[in-house]
């Protein structure tokens, strides 16, 4: 009784009680003791909006079944009114009353939008990308949701992959932290009501889908695994994460959903993971697709007895598992933990202290697209960009004269947000367009013009906007009109290259060039002899050789968010210097992918940075084997000047320690902002291993002028890999310890493990 009271006091205030294990466990052992098998087995289960909802209607099968106790989660449903009302079915009507959870794919902002994670990562700022997930969690909760299926910890490696927007990269250590960060910011200790729920997907290596193409299969060795694949997901579960989703690729020939050995033993059994399983959508099914069940009988029995806990989507654990817990294909108990796992994560989120304690209708006012979360966003936005070209001091752009914007994203609001924004209020955003006019104030002539579409092929550019449009018109008419736009102006400003949804789920792409009519007017502005600074809008790495070669200033602008169009202006403009640096290699040409930067060397390597051809070694005939812009690389307005690295002792002991330093002079006019890299590559090992490997970095401001001593601790944990036998060991022998602006630009000193 006492509990009640201060929870309802608590709830009055926000908060709600923390968890202490016994009373969870009392409780939950209680509230099973009356429940029936069909009732637990209707825990399991998880629906989408599409089925609940049909626009402010509940859909009466799916109330039903809440009802009658069928249901244990439903997702994707925006607003508190919709969400209560089914909260109240679930707890008034169902005869355990026990409320459902609610869930969302929060993947970067609920309604104030940050910018994808891909160009979150490039902020090199945990921080920033922690504080981004507070407010999306303060933002969601004040919504209705308690849950997000976010972070996505996927290492991919392949461009074409479309989904590599939705991740942190190419690399484990960046990785690891940026999904830790977005962990810590979600939940919290769920203690209060603005905290959420995070859910770690795709467990497991969902980023490595064979030529790039989504829900290919992903296969290699578990040492590749362990060293470069699996370790963002531990480090997520390290920090927390209340929630799994499992992929929907095989891993060793397994669908991930129906792997013992991934759902159980690794992530479980090794890690120690006690929270929630939660399939990916449909996963179930398809595992019949696989061709590794002969029905969905036999998928549901398989997924479960793997550890699966939650089914979202193929109603395969309600239709059949009461009847294989009959036939013995899956225990009882099986039912049950996979049923007081589901009752725990809502026990957690303090959901039987009080079902609405995320329906609060004053906070959406107060918490939702504040000028404050606004502010925040704009400002991590801007830290995302990457500038990877700039002569002559092209950027930033004086506000005076006339300057042109041209191109086919110039003018949209509904793409600057990115991929996977479920709650997005595009009505609310700016276009680049309203933006720039807004920050030249009328101290110089915008002129504006779309110039083409995004790609002349029609059906392709449909496929490519799903529901985020971009107006279709003539191009040679556009053009004409672009060219005569441009010749009048002093500079040419291009936001070209990527929609929002040629990127995400379901978008890989075989051409990572600027596509056709897009890269036509770009040739023609560039003939004008007019400075052109190309935003290349892009959820992915892009080719941007011709570019390279011919545009005088190039910035990866990504997909900033909400706030993208303010933060581009910013950085334009020179009130910010542009800081972000790519967490992925971006190539040359599109059959140098998969590309990174810590591969393994060949027998028969060519030197890095080779520019020709060489027979009988590891390289191409026709293009160099280095990226065109490598990992970790960003220019600034300012320029910076490295030192040697310095050890504090040349030999460490197997379990002691050395520092590891390096003088950084910011050599420019303007205070700036830098990402101090560290990699290392251990020279002589049991296997081979990456020829370098990031293992440290530090975000330092500096002042014009200013040098600061920057100082690595270099650690046993740091030089650790996986054997062949999957042990994490140090083995003794000599390591280049590397310092630096990106993963090119490195200086070495040894290092001897004794
Ligand atoms: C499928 C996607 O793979 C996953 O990332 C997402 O969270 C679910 N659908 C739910 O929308």
């Amino acid at each position: 009784m006492r509990r009640i009271l201060l929870a309802a006091v608590l709830a009055m205030l926000g908060t709600s009680l923390p968890a202490s294990d016994k009373t969870m466990d009392g409780f939950i052992s209680g509230l099973m003791r009356k429940m029936t098998l069909r009732e637990k087995i209707g825990q399991l289960n998880l629906l989408p909006a599409g089925e609940i909802v049909t626009g402010a209607e509940i859909n009466t099968e799916v109330s039903g079944s809440i009802a009658a106790g069928d249901v244990g989660g439903v997702f994707n449903v925006k607003g508190t009114d919709k969400i209560r009302a089914l909260q109240e079915i679930a707890v008034r009507k169902s005869r355990l009353g026990i409320p459902l959870i609610v869930g969302m794919d929060v993947i970067h902002g609920y309604e104030t939008i940050f910018p994808i994670p891909l160009a979150l990562s490039c902020s090199w700022d945990t921080a920033a990308v922690e504080r981004s997930a507070r407010i999306a969690a303060r933002e969601a909760s004040a919504d209705g949701i308690c849950w997000t299926f976010s972070p996505m910890a996927d290492i991919a490696l392949d461009a074409r992959w479309g989904r590599i927007s939705e991740g942190n990269g190419e690399d484990p250590y960046l990785g690891s932290r940026m999904a830790a960060a977005m962990v810590r910011g979600y939940q919290g200790d769920y203690s209060r009501a603005d905290n959420i729920m995070a859910c770690l997907k795709h467990y497991a290596m969902y980023g490595a889908a064979e030529a790039g193409r989504d829900y290919s299969m992903a296969d290699m060795s578990r040492v590749r695994m362990y060293n470069q694949y699996l370790p963002p997901y531990k480090a997520a579960v390290e920090a927390g994460v209340g929630s799994v989703m499992s992929s929907f690729n095989v891993v060793d020939c397994i669908p991930a959903t129906a792997n013992k050995w991934l759902m159980t033993d690794v992530l479980r059994g090794e890690w120690g993971f006690d929270g929630m399983l939660v399939t990916d959508y449909e996963s179930i099914k398809e595992i019949i697709k696989h061709g590794t069940a002969e029905d969905l009988a036999d998928a549901s029995a398989q997924a479960l007895n793997a550890g699966t806990d939650m089914d979202m989507c193929s109603r395969g654990y309600i239709g059949t598992l009461e009847q294989s817990v009959l036939d013995g294909r899956v225990s009882a108990e099986a039912v049950d933990r996979a049923c007081r796992r589901v009752l725990e994560a809502k026990y957690r989120l303090g959901l039987f202290d009080n079902p609405y304690k995320y329906c609060d209708p004053k906070r959406r006012k107060k918490d939702i697209f504040t000028a404050e979360n606004r502010a925040a966003a704009r400002d991590i936005a801007a830290e995302t960009f990457v500038l990877l070209k700039n002569d002559n001091g092209t950027l930033p752009l004086k506000k005076e004269g006339r300057i042109a914007l041209i191109g086919p994203l110039a003018d949209t609001r509904s793409n600057m947000a990115g991929t996977w924004c479920v709650a997005y209020t595009p009505e609310r955003y700016s276009t680049l367009r309203e933006s720039m006019a807004q920050a030249l104030g009328g101290k110089a002539e915008l002129l504006y013009a779309q110039g083409c579409n995004i790609t002349a092929d029609e059906r392709q550019q449909k496929d490519g906007e799903f529901g985020k449009a971009i107006k279709r018109g003539d191009d040679a008419l556009m053009k004409a009109e672009a060219l005569a736009v441009a010749r009048q102006a002093d500079v040419i400003v291009c936001a070209m290259g990527e929609t929002a949804e040629m990127t995400g789920e379901s978008s890989s792409r075989a051409k990572l060039a600027m596509p056709d009519v897009q890269a036509a007017l770009l040739a023609e502005l560039v003939k004008t002899g007019k400075p052109v600074v190309l935003l290349n809008f892009s959820g992915r790495p892009t080719v941007l050789t011709w570019e390279q070669d011919n545009v005088q200033a190039i910035m990866n602008v990504w997909f900033g968010g909400s706030e993208a169009a303010h933060a581009i202006c910013d950085v334009l403009f020179g009130d910010k210097t542009p800081c972000g640096r790519l967490t992925v290699s971006m190539p040359r040409a599109t059959g140098q992918e998969p590309l990174y930067y810590n591969h393994l060397s060949s027998g028969r390597p060519v030197e890095e940075g080779a520019k020709r051809y060489y027979k009988f070694r590891n390289n191409y005939l026709d293009v160099r084997n280095d990226p065109l812009y490598p990992f970790g690389y960003g220019l600034s307005y300012t320029s910076f000047e490295y030192g040697e690295p310095r050890l504090s002792a040349a030999t460490m002991e197997r379990n002691g320690g050395v520092k590891a330093t390096v003088t950084v002079k910011n050599t420019g006019d303007r205070d700036a902002d830098e990402v101090v890299q560290l990699y290392i590559r251990d020279r002589v090992a049991s296997i081979s291993r990456p020829v370098k490997e990031l293992k440290g970095f530090q975000r330092i401001h500096l002042k014009a002028g200013e040098s600061r001593e920057v100082t690595f601790d270099i650690t046993p944990d740091m030089l650790k890999f996986y054997n062949s036998e999957l042990r994490h060991v140090l083995e003794p022998g000599d390591f280049s310890i590397m310092t630096g602006p990106d993963s090119r630009r490195l200086k070495t000193v040894k290092l001897t493990v004794r």
